[in-house]
């Protein structure tokens, strides 16, 4: 199993703010999708609960600790702690990917071997943060740079070294 995290943050790694992202850039919405599609994607219940619905093309994974998933559809899966996931994805094949927020990348964030960080050059008000990381384990790419209503910002992929 390799482990990749995907996620949109601000210059001090914001991340959301009342259960909402905090900039809404409809390309990297789209770079969202592109990359995570046809793979698993492993969330916190509060994220999942911030979106529309089920992420289509993808197996969707939520984590709770709670026992009543009845607000949760039938098609996501649904585990109550790391180890009970890792124990059944410890020797899947393909990547999974991490899409937050906050609580999950915290726990995730040393097995994570990629990370896609959609680096917006702004700050903002906000409740939850990306961890700090050690960047000096990593190799940096940036892959694009855009600007949209003059908020710039790149899709920067970071390997381990
Ligand atoms: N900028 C981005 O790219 C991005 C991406 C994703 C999310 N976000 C933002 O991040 C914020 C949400 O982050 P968050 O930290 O509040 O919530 P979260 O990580 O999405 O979800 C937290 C919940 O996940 C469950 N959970 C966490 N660890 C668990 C474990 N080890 N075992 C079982 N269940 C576990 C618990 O659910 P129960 O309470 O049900 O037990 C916990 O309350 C929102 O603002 C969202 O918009 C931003």
């Amino acid at each position: 199993m390799k482990i990749a995290m995907i996620a949109c943050v601000g210059k001090n790694l914001e991340l959301g703010l009342n259960n909402n992202l905090i900039w809404h850039l409809p390309l990297d919405l789209k770079y969202f999708k592109e990359v995570t599609n046809n793979h698993v994607v492993l969330m916190g219940k509060n994220t999942f609960k911030s979106l529309p619905g089920v992420l289509k093309n993808r197996h969707n994974i939520v984590l709770t600790r709670s026992i009543n998933r009845d607000d949760i559809p039938r098609e996501v899966e649904v585990f109550h702690s790391i180890d009970e996931f890792l124990k059944k994805y410890q020797d899947y094949d393909d990547v999974i990917f991490i899409i937050g927020g906050e609580s999950i990348y915290k726990q995730f964030i040393d097995l994570a071997d990629t990370l896609y960080l959609t680096e917006v050059d702004a700050e903002s008000l906000a409740d939850t943060y990306f961890p700090k990381f050690k960047k000096e384990e990593f190799r940096r790419e940036v892959l694009e740079s855009h600007e949209d209503s003059g908020i710039k910002y790149q899709f920067v992929k970071y390997r381990r070294k």
